[in-house]
């Protein structure tokens, strides 16, 4: 099988979807891996790394028989693509129907990372788990880059430092990863998640459980949060703006699939905070958790900096292209047969799941909506 890694061309991303150990275990598989020049360049992985693990050094990534990738196409790319040839990558089926669509009409098999199914049997392939981790471990750093305060409690000749108190809205894979590092830096942590079952999750990890009464276990399908109803959302804005005035740092990932981030702080609850307070807003690209975010931006309102940075995990590329690059090895492992040749089992529940388009039709349910939602 000939599996291509073009360059990524989306401004400001800076992985790769293959690295070098990666390539190297492909190879021994008889795999052929074309790197297009330059390709891990913005991950520390030069040319002569990929050449040296046993890739070949091409511009015609695009016509392999899986083209690997870590952003969604642009159209132009696409149109490189042969009709019948497979793309993996984050496609962002609830999110970019124009690529969908165009995927489709191109007669791409499309497999989209972020619709592979959160099972046991499929976390070696979770990319969103795996890129989830590195956000929530860079909001940590992030907060406390923005905040002239220490994180640990230090006792020095000076006087005594009070740790920080910091809260995480949202315990998924990226919250659980920032109480984890808060925890790990000497902060006093509490999380706080809408699941019932988080609260045993965050107090494995040295933190304590926020508990509100809204919207308490709005479990949703296949393990993610619902939506919160109007008088829920409210009643939770309420809640939330008294339980955060004490802390120093508060870092949002709360997230429901295909909808808009929910409006966890309001702009009173942001003038509650201490002066000096920061709050790193993970959800920026659905909008935000707090009212006062701006995606992409960095703005400081009733003395509290509100940092909302967006595509995080690619701000460590080298260790998020490592980690997405096992993943995409493990979904390879997947789709070749014994002898080694690309063999999709659509009936294997992992394949099936994670495919959006095929034959020239949009074959996930979620993505079918949005694309007709923006017809
Ligand atoms: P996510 O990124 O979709 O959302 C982040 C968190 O926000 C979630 O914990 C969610 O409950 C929370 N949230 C949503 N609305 C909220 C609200 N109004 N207020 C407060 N919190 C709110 O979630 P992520 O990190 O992708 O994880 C989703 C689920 O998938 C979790 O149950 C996780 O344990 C599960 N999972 C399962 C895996 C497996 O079995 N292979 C692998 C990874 C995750």
């Amino acid at each position: 099988m000939r599996v291509g890694i073009p360059k990524e061309s989306v401004p400001g991303e800076r992985r790769v979807a293959l690295v070098p150990d990666v390539v190297r275990k492909l190879a021994a598989k008889d795999h052929e891996v074309v790197v297009e020049p330059g390709a891990g360049e913005q991950a520390a992985l030069l040319d002569a790394a990929f050449e040296e693990a046993g890739a070949t050094l091409a511009t015609d990534a695009w016509t392999a028989d899986v083209v690997a990738k870590v952003a969604a196409p642009t159209e132009e790319e696409i149109a490189k693509l042969g009709s019948g040839s497979v793309l993996i990558g984050f496609l962002g089926p609830l999110t970019q129907p124009a690529t969908i669509r165009a995927l489709a009409d191109g007669g791409v098999t499309a497999l989209a990372m972020e619709a592979i199914p959160r099972i046991s049997r499929a976390q070696a392939m979770d990319a969103l788990s795996s890129q989830a981790n590195v956000g929530g471990y860079k909001a940590i750093l992030l907060a406390s880059e923005h905040m002239g305060r220490f994180f640990p409690m230090l006792m020095t000749a000076a006087g005594t430092i009070p740790p920080a108190k910091v809260l995480v809205l949202g315990a998924g894979v990226a919250g659980l990863q920032a109480i984890a590092t808060a925890r790990r830096l000497g902060a006093r942590v509490t999380g706080y998640d809408v699941r019932s079952d988080v609260a045993e999750q965050i107090e494995s990890l040295g933190a304590a459980f926020l508990e509100l009464e809204a919207g308490k276990g709005a479990e949703g399908e296949g393990g993610y949060a619902r939506e919160l109803t109007d008088e829920e959302k409210a009643a939770q804005q309420e809640e939330l703006t008294e339980a955060i005035k004490g802390f120093d740092v508060v870092v949002t990932t709360a997230l429901v699939p295909g909808r808009p981030a929910p409006k966890l702080i309001t702009a009173a609850a942001v003038e509650g905070m201490p002066q000096g307070g920061v709050i790193v807003d993970l959800a920026g690209e659905s909008g935000g958790n707090c009212e006062l975010t701006q995606p992409g931006e960095t703005v400081v309102e009733h003395g509290v900096t509100i940092v909302s940075p967006l595509n995080l995990p690619s701000s460590m590329p080298e260790h998020a292209s490592s980690l997405y690059a096992r993943n995409v090895q493990a979904l390879l492992d997947l789709m070749t047969g014994e002898d080694g040749a690309l063999h999709l089992d659509f009936d294997d529940d992992v394949i099936a799941g994670a495919c959006v388009t095929r034959d020239g039709e949009i074959v996930h349910d979620g993505a079918k909506q949005a694309v007709e939602a923006a017809a």
